[in-house]
């Protein structure tokens, strides 16, 4: 059932991967994380996307000098990635079992990307078991108590019915003043239709109230220590730190077999093997592919 909705939601995000803002969206996320990754923080610093999507919040993050690893389950959306952020390490597979070692990165991102998993407690607990103590964790998840949650609800048996190719343009463009007022710019229909698949087709969001958040936190030794409601409160962007000092220094990033858990991963012409399992994990395209 899990694996059934995890593959429908890669085929979800490979036909509609998330809206391309460009500019004004890469711009508007570098400011806005600021407040929780400020400069000095992440300065040749290790960070893992989470999700990252075609990879924009990435792209802020590398601008101020952050040692990117993008991961997603859609390869569409990877190939874009790979384009924008010729920098980043980019890995296609699940945030469900991250593919690296405990601890291995200094901070880690995943913004609005648990909520599509088919569990989003085991994905944040991902976040966390790979972020290193005394790193910065940072979470978008859809508010439990919005308006945006009934909603959510309300639309399941309409997009039984319509597919999301199929939603006249009448409709996909009643969404024009919510990406003008939210993203700060007019979408495209094409667009458009991408970001009604991201908010009501998508197959699988889940709701989260911050109390409970906060919960998973203290249970992964990690502690909130600042939140943003997003755009009218339909999301929170929730920060924690994790438990302990951060390293003087960035180490580089262990890799660690999603069969097996075992470490180490053996480098050879094709990719990585797991020296325990032998399992493959070749790198396409410059995208390194893990088993889901
Ligand atoms: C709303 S988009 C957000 C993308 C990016 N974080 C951003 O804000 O630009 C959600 C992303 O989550 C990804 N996703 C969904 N389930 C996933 C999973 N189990 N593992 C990794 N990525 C997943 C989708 O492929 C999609 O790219």
């Amino acid at each position: 059932m899990a694996v059934e909705l995890q593959t429908q939601t890669q085929s979800h995000y490979d036909r509609y991967p998330f809206i391309e803002g460009g500019e004004n969206r890469i711009a508007w996320w570098r400011a806005y994380l600021r407040d929780f990754l400020p400069d000095e923080h992440i300065a040749g610093r290790t960070v893992i996307d989470v999700g990252s999507g075609i990879g924009e919040i990435s792209r802020g993050l590398i601008d101020r000098g952050a040692r990117l690893t993008s991961l997603d389950v859609s390869l569409q959306s990877l190939n874009r990635c790979r384009e924008i952020n010729p920098e980043a390490t980019v890995y296609h597979g699940s945030a469900l079992k991250l593919p690296f070692g405990d601890e291995t990165f200094d901070h880690a991102i995943s913004i609005g990307v648990l909520h599509h998993t088919p569990d989003c407690r085991q994905g944040f607990h991902e976040v966390a078991r790979v972020t290193a103590p005394g790193g910065t964790v940072v979470v978008f998840l859809y508010n439990f108590w919005s308006v945006y949650n009934p909603i959510f609800q309300a639309f399941k048996p309409l997009k039984r019915l319509i597919p999301l190719d199929r939603v006249p343009l009448w409709m996909i463009r009643t969404l024009q003043p919510f990406a003008r007022t939210h993203l700060g710019q007019r979408l495209s229909d094409d667009q458009l239709r991408r970001l009604l698949g991201d908010k009501l087709w998508t197959p699988q969001a889940t709701f989260h109230s911050v109390a409970q958040v906060r919960r998973w936190g203290a249970e992964e030794g990690l502690r909130m220590v600042g939140r943003k409601r997003f755009y009218l409160g339909y999301a929170n962007v929730m920060c924690f730190e994790k438990d302990g000092t951060l390293r003087p220094e960035s180490r580089k990033v262990t890799l660690r077999c999603v069969r097996c858990n075992s470490i180490p991963m053996l480098q050879d012409d094709r990719g990585y093997r797991c020296d325990a399992c032998q399992q493959r994990y070749d790198v396409d395209g410059g995208i390194v592919r893990c088993p889901m």
